[in-house]
């Protein structure tokens, strides 16, 4: 039985992390650390929220004292760490945050690992501490270039990433120096239910229900290597049973898509979804509109981002070999998956999408 402390288990990838673990291993303990920025929200957690084996935190990582005692009175032996700012256009506009959450956050939690594992009166054997980092530490491909490997060499160009590239040497000099059981997961773009809709694929089907424009930065031809976000959770899970220790996994879906044809493909999903179901068309009026248009008319070309990395793909023939890792939804599915969650939770996304996020989502477009 393990005890699960889970940083920015309110986030996307941590809440779907929180809901795949407590499904398939529910004498566990899970306790969720999150600061509920922007990014959070505790009705990612409704369905777990009042089991007895859940606690949920309010609080920062950045807090090493409230860390350590979460780790002491909690008996937690595995730390997973999702907590980060994670959107490459706010790391544009804003890196202070990420400089903060991504490098100083992951240092306390690193400070507070070791404090209560290794300096205590006795080694905490078995301890794992889990960084969940991305494929954008590796910087960016071009067409013809072979899928980034775990030797492929750190190149970030983005303040996100740079302060993701940052925190993974921290977390590797921590085993390194003083012998902290780490394993690191870099993985490619997720995309599923809890997605916040700044990101591409729910900014997509939010806007096309709104009948708003969909923005393509630049011409659109970037790639992204996208995976069914509980092929994430479940790839950890295997590095957390059977990962080598000090090691890095890659963790990928081997399905690259350019932005545009991604965006595409939702806009015709959006609308098979309303010729199949009328009552569709009465709850988003404005979206029928553009529906009976043609959805696609929506596509709007913009500024291209700072410095955008043309290409992300995955190797993970690592992943694959040492752990038998292979992702269990196929992009149709997920992607369909995804579209009906977000017509069948439009609660979620209207309550996510409050004052602060518009106000943001208005800077931006005022800036440009
Ligand atoms: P997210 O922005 O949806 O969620 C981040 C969560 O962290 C939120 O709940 C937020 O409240 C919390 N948080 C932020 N700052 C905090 C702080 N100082 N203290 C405590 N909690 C804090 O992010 P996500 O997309 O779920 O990403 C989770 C992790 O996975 C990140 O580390 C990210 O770098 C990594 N990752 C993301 C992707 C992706 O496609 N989204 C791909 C690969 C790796
Ligand atoms: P995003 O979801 O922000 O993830 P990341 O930048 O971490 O890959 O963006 C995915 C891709 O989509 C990226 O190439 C930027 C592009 N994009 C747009 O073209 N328009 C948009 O409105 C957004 C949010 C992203």
């Amino acid at each position: 039985m393990k005890k699960l402390l889970v940083t920015g288990g309110a986030g996307f990838i941590g809440a779907n992390f929180v809901h795949y673990w407590m499904a398939k291993y529910p004498a566990d303990k899970v306790v969720v650390l999150d600061a509920l920025t922007y990014a959070g929200n505790m009705a990612n957690l409704d369905s777990v929220k009042d089991e007895g084996n859940f606690t949920f935190v309010h609080g920062n990582i950045c807090d090493q004292a409230l860390v350590e005692a979460l780790l002491i009175e909690q008996g937690i032996d595995t730390l997973v760490h999702f907590a980060a700012e994670s959107h490459v256009d706010r790391s544009i506009t804003g890196p202070d945050a990420f400089i903060e959450t991504n490098i100083m956050g992951t240092y306390s939690l690193l400070k507070a690992a070791k404090k209560v594992w290794l300096d205590g009166k006795s080694i905490l054997e078995g301890h794992r501490f889990h960084h969940v980092s991305t494929d954008e530490v590796y910087g960016t491909l071009l067409a013809t270039d072979p899928a980034f490997t775990e030797d492929t060499a750190y190149a970030p160009n983005s303040p996100y990433s740079a302060s993701k590239a940052a925190s993974d040497h921290l977390v590797r000099a921590y085993h390194h120096t003083y012998g902290l059981n780490v394993t690191t997961s870099n993985c490619s773009n997720n995309y599923g239910p809890f997605h916040f809709p700044e990101k591409l694929i729910p900014l997509v089907v939010t806007n096309i229900l709104h009948n708003k424009a969909l923005p393509i930065y630049g011409d659109g031809q970037q790639i992204r290597d996208w995976l069914y976000v509980e092929d994430h959770a479940y790839g950890i899970d295997l590095v957390l049973q059977n990962g080598r220790v000090g090691e890095n996994y890659n963790i990928g879906g081997d399905n690259e898509w350019a932005n545009i044809d991604i965006v595409k493909t939702i806009s015709k999903l959006v609308e098979q979804e309303f010729i199949k179901n009328k009552a569709l068309a009465t709850r988003f009026p404005n979206a029928k509109a553009a529906i009976e248009q043609n959805t696609e008319s929506l596509i709007t070309y913009v500024k291209d981002r700072p410095g955008h990395d043309r290409r992300y793909a995955i190797d993970a023939t690592k992943t694959n070999n040492e752990l038998g890792y292979q992702p269990k939804e196929s992009f149709e599915t997920g992607i369909a998956k995804t579209v009906a969650w977000y017509l069948d939770n439009e609660s979620w996304w209207q309550s996510v999408m409050d004052g602060s996020y518009q106000n943001w989502i208005a800077e931006q477009y005022s800036s440009t």
